[in-house]
């Protein structure tokens, strides 16, 4: 089954990025979508799980006081990651189609934070190659409390937090890649979320 994201919705989307730069959603993602990509989480932790890295090619580095939690990258070949691709896609679509970003691939990986772990305020567009130019973020933590701590803090140019969002299940964060520092606050429960990018093709940018 693939499920349909509406025009309207896709309205709401490109309209608040032109606007604010970001939108925080709640219903986007169907609740069998959601279920079975936690189901697929839970099911995989410590499997394949690897602690994530910060940079690319020979600058990446593992640095567990920058980032704490533990990766594994979608796969179009799996049929629960296909569904979230496929949303996605939608949403690639749908944004170049009312704002002509030039959106034209994406990227995303699972990640679990243990308790304990943090991700520490950062950009996502990483130096030198500005591909990366959408975020998403997708929260999968049924019933979170605020006391359980793991919120994503969304902070503006100057360092102001625009946004706290709890890690709930359901709540897709979209945000500008180059535009907004964020950071994970240590979770004190196991916390798992689907983060994603939006990139352009080199090739629109003469390199
Ligand atoms: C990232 C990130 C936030 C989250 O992976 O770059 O900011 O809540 N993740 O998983
Ligand atoms: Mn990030």
């Amino acid at each position: 089954m693939v499920s349909q994201v509406s025009e309207a919705v896709l309205d709401v989307i490109a309209d608040a990025l032109v606007d604010k730069g970001y939108i925080l959603l709640s219903d986007i993602i169907p609740d069998y979508v959601s279920l079975a990509l936690l189901e697929k989480m839970q099911v995989k932790h410590d499997i394949d799980f690897k602690s994530a890295a910060i940079g690319r090619g020979i600058d990446q580095q593992i640095n567990t006081e920058i980032r704490s939690d533990k990766i594994s990258w979608l796969d179009k070949q799996d049929h629960t990651d296909r569904e979230y691709l496929s949303i996605m896609e939608q949403l690639k679509d749908g944004i170049n189609r009312r704002l002509f970003m030039g959106l034209f691939d994406y990227e995303s990986h699972y990640a679990v934070y243990e308790p304990g772990a943090h991700y520490k305020k950062h950009v996502d567009a990483l130096k030198g190659s500005q591909n990366r130019i959408l975020t998403t973020v997708f929260f999968l933590n049924p019933l979170w409390q605020p006391e359980d701590g793991g919120q994503l803090v969304i902070y503006d140019e100057h360092d102001v937090a625009l946004e706290t969002v709890q890690p709930q299940m359901g709540t897709l964060a979209i945000f500008l890649s180059e535009r907004f520092p964020h950071e994970v606050l240590p979770t004190l429960r196991t916390r798992n979320s689907i983060a994603g990018w939006f990139r352009v093709s080199h090739a629109n940018h003469g390199f």
